[in-house]
C-alpha cells in the first residue's frame, strides 16, 4: 500500500536544530552528515492519547546508536524530549500522529567524510505528522523475497538504527517492481533477516518464532510481541528461520511502529496461513493493542 499525501500535513512545524520551522522552512545545511553520507541515526515513534508508545526504549535506541557511530556531543533526553513536547505542541498532536526522529551527525566544515569536518555538534529533526497505520492490517501483505541480504555485523551492524537504508531500499525496489507490499531479506547464510522495514513472526503449531536478532533491527514492537506472547503462556523462540518454514506456517506476520502487527498472505506466490493461526494470531494482536496504553509515556 503507498502511502498518500495528507493534507492535514501542510503547515507543520517541524523541528531542526533548534527550533521549530514551517514545513516550508525546514531543512538541514547542504554540509550536514544525513546529506553528505546518511550519516545519521533515526527512531520511528507513534503518539497516542495516552502518550508516546514505548518513548523510552525508543530514545535508548537512538542514543547507543548514536554512541554506536561515535558521535560527539549527543544532545540530553530533556532536550531531546522537550523539542519532542513543543513539536506537538506547536501543531497541536494528541493522537494517531508518527514522529521520525531523527539525529544527524551534525554540519560539516567542508564536505568530506571524516567525521572530525563535524565540529559543531549533531542536528536533532522532530518529524511529526499525521500518519494512519501504513499496512492494510485487516488484509494482510504480500512479499517477495529480495537478492539483497540484509546486514550482518561483519559489514554493517543492524543494530545501528542508521539513516543508511540503501541495503532496505534495494529490498523494497525489487518488491515495487514484482508489485507486492514488501520484501523479505535473508542473512548472509539464507535464513529469514527480516522484511525490507519490519521483523517477521511465524505461528508454527504451540510456538511463537522469529529471527535470531544477527542480521535484523532487534524492533521493540518485537519485543513487545514477545513479551505479551510470553505473559499469556505461549512458548517463544528465536531461531534461524528458512523460507521453506515460512512458506508453511499456520500465520506469519510483520511487526514494527509504522505498521502494528501485520499478516503476511503470500510470500514469493505461496499463500500462508491457515484458520488456526488466524485464531491464535488475532488473540496476540488484541492483547499487544490492549497492553499499548500501559507502554505509553509523556515526554
Ligand atoms: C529495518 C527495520 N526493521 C524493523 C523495524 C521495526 O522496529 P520497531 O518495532 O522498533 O519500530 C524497523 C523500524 O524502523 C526497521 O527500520
Amino acid at each position: 500500500m503507498l502511502q498518500q499525501y495528507d493534507a492535514r500535513n501542510a503547515n507543520l512545524q517541524i523541528f531542526v536544530g533548534d527550533g521549530l520551522k514551517p514545513r516550508n522552512e525546514a531543512g538541514v545545511s547542504v554540509f550536514d552528515s544525513s546529506v553528505q553520507g546518511g550519516d545519521g541515526v533515526w527512531e520511528g515513534l507513534r503518539v497516542y492519547r495516552e502518550g508516546i508508545l514505548h518513548l523510552d526504549k525508543h530514545l535508548q535506541r537512538m542514543f547507543d546508536s548514536a554512541h554506536a557511530l561515535a558521535f560527539q556531543e549527543i544532545p540530553t533526553e530533556a532536550f531531546i524530549k522537550d523539542a519532542i513536547r513543543a513539536t506537538l505542541s506547536a501543531n497541536g498532536m494528541e493522537d494517531g500522529v508518527h514522529i521520525r526522529l531523527t539525529l544527524t551527525r551534525g554540519v560539516k566544515i567542508t564536505s568530506g567524510m571524516d567525521p572530525r569536518l563535524n565540529q559543531s555538534g549533531p542536528v536533532l529533526i522532530v518529524l511529526a505528522e499525521w500518519k494512519p497505520m501504513v499496512y492494510d492490517n485487516a488484509h494482510g501483505i504480500e512479499v517477495i523475497t529480495s537478492t539483497q541480504r540484509r546486514n550482518a555485523p561483519q559489514f554493517l551492524d543492524s543494530k545501528i538504527h542508521h539513516n543508511n537504508l540503501l541495503n532496505n531500499i534495494l529490498a523494497k525496489v525489487q518488491a515495487n517492481v514484482a508489485g507486492v507490499d514488501a520484501a523479505i531479506m535473508l542473512d548472509e547464510n539464507g535464513f529469514i533477516a527480516e522484511l525490507n522495514d519490519t521483523n517477521v513472526f511465524l505461528i508454527k503449531d504451540d510456538i511463537l518464532l522469529t529471527p535470531r536478532p544477527v542480521a535484523c533491527l532487534p524492533g521493540i514492537t518485537r519485543g513487545h510481541v514477545m513479551d505479551v506472547a510470553r505473559q499469556n503462556g505461549w512458548s517463544v523462540g528465536e531461531a534461524d528461520i528458512s523460507l521453506t518454514e515460512l512458506y508453511t506456517a499456520d500465520l506469519a506476520f510483520a511487526t514494527g511502529t509504522m505498521g502494528g502487527l501485520t499478516p503476511i498472505t503470500k510470500a514469493d506466490g505461496r499463500s500462508i496461513g491457515n484458520a488456526l493461526g488466524t485464531t491464535r494470531f488475532h488473540a496476540l494482536d488484541a492483547w499487544v493493542k490492549s497492553d499499548i496504553p500501559n507502554r505509553c509515556s509523556k515526554p
